[in-house]
């Protein structure tokens, strides 16, 4: 069995939350091509409706007017979305909203306190349940600005308080030593705010006036797009081109770790569009090596650790991912689903300090895949079932719908 072919994927899923957010209390009609398809964007979607805005989706094209939010009359319901969640939290607050936000059940084992502590101290009145949701945030006594230390790394988080920070009385600022993905920063000064960085330091100047509405085609998602460089890496006499793919610094780590493993990558066709960098990207199959990923470029390869450590369980070498703990507040514990499922193919593996360790070898047995409901453990082990024993079983094949819906079908066109 081959991997060979080209293919465009939906909308990097990061960029599109973010163009609908601030098209919704932008001035005028924005336009956003090429959404991400996944369920996550429609939670975002409702929960915008619910507060009043204007969406309208026209085949591949989201057509969104810019209006003043309402405070709903409903709970909103960020389902599976983290990103939705603690983004949502920090724009309803910039508008001076009082809302209450719920999600599913891993939603809502997720982590929420890294946002509630920075929007309580701009003045959010904010009950939890314990730090976890249901969130409920008043910000209708305003929003004062705040001097910011990132502890953990976070986009969602820095997102947060940028959004707030946009409604705020003064000028904020956000520590931020490792850098993650800067997607909110560079749309928002597209939109005509000011948002400059100074070293470690990310100065918001709160908004003058409304943001400027935006007409942008949201480039494919190089998270989704690593699972098919995954599959060409690890499998014999195998080709993929992943077009229009965005190749933003902070996103695209994985593509420098594939290739200290060894692995043959080509990048192609690079242009800038609304600020982004995007270009074509070409894997190969390639004998790989085992290497060690430092912490501090975890977090440009966070969401590509499940499909990075199924490579390494091909690679020759033991493979270690440093200061892996983000990992345990994601969708599942991926940490632990990463090395339940890895055993279960007979790959030897642990974790130590949250540090990740993978042994290359020979995948053993064929394992039905424990995704945990999560989309990404599902795709990563479906990519080494597949190269393994050309087949695949997963406990839950709909997960997959969170950020790529038509996973299986892409996977089709390629297998050869
Ligand atoms: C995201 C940030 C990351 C990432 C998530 C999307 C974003 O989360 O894992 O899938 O769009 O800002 P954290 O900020 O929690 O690391």
């Amino acid at each position: 069995m081959k991997f060979v072919g080209t293919l465009q994927l939906p909308g990097d899923k990061s960029i599109s939350h973010r163009a609908i957010m601030l098209s919704a209390i932008a001035d005028g009609v924005s336009y956003v091509r090429n959404l991400n398809d996944g369920a996550d964007l429609q939670s975002t979607i409702n929960i915008l409706k619910q507060c009043g805005a204007s969406i309208e989706q026209r085949n591949n094209e989201i057509i969104i007017d810019g209006k003043e939010l309402q405070s709903p009359t409903k709970e909103l319901d960020c389902g599976n979305s983290g990103t939705t969640t603690r983004l949502i939290a920090g724009l309803l607050a910039s508008q001076k909203l009082t809302f209450s936000l719920i999600g599913d059940e891993s939603l809502s084992k997720r982590p929420m306190e890294r946002i509630i502590r920075p929007l309580k101290e701009m003045g959010c009145k904010i009950s939890s349940n314990n730090g976890l949701l249901p969130l409920s945030i008043d910000a209708s006594g305003g929003i004062s600005s705040l001097d910011f230390d990132m502890k953990i790394a976070s986009a969602q988080v820095k997102s947060s308080i940028l959004f707030s920070a946009l409604g705020g009385n003064n000028v904020s600022s956000i520590n931020e030593i490792i850098p993650t993905r800067n997607h909110s920063e560079i749309m928002l000064n597209n939109m005509g705010a000011l948002i400059e960085r100074k070293g470690d330091k990310i100065v918001v100047h709160p908004l003058k006036s409304k943001l400027k509405s935006i007409d942008i085609s949201v480039p494919s998602d190089p998270s989704s797009s690593a699972f098919f460089a995954g599959l060409a890496v690890i499998s014999n006499n195998s080709k993929l081109k992943l077009t229009n793919v965005l190749l933003n610094e902070s996103r695209i780590g994985f593509v420098e770790v594939l290739k200290r493993m060894n692995c043959l990558v080509k990048k192609s066709n690079e242009s800038i569009h609304n600020g982004e960098k995007v270009g074509d990207l070409t894997f190969r199959s390639s004998n790989l090596k085992a290497i060690e990923v430092e912490s501090k470029i975890i977090p440009s390869i966070i969401d590509e650790i499940p499909i990075l450590a199924v490579i390494a369980a091909f690679a020759k070498g033991t493979t270690v991912f440093n200061n892996v703990e983000e990992l345990k507040y994601k969708e599942c514990d991926r940490l632990s689903a990463i090395i339940h499922n890895l055993k279960a193919f007979g790959i030897k593996t642990y974790e130590n300090n949250n540090n990740l360790f993978v042994e290359g070898g020979r995948i053993k047995k064929m394992a039905e895949i424990t995704t945990f409901d999560d989309h990404r453990i599902a795709m990563a082990f479906t990519i080494l079932s597949l190269n393994s024993f050309k087949k695949y079983k997963l406990d839950n094949k709909k997960c997959v719908d969170i950020s790529l819906p038509n996973f299986f079908k892409y996977l089709g066109e390629v297998t050869k």
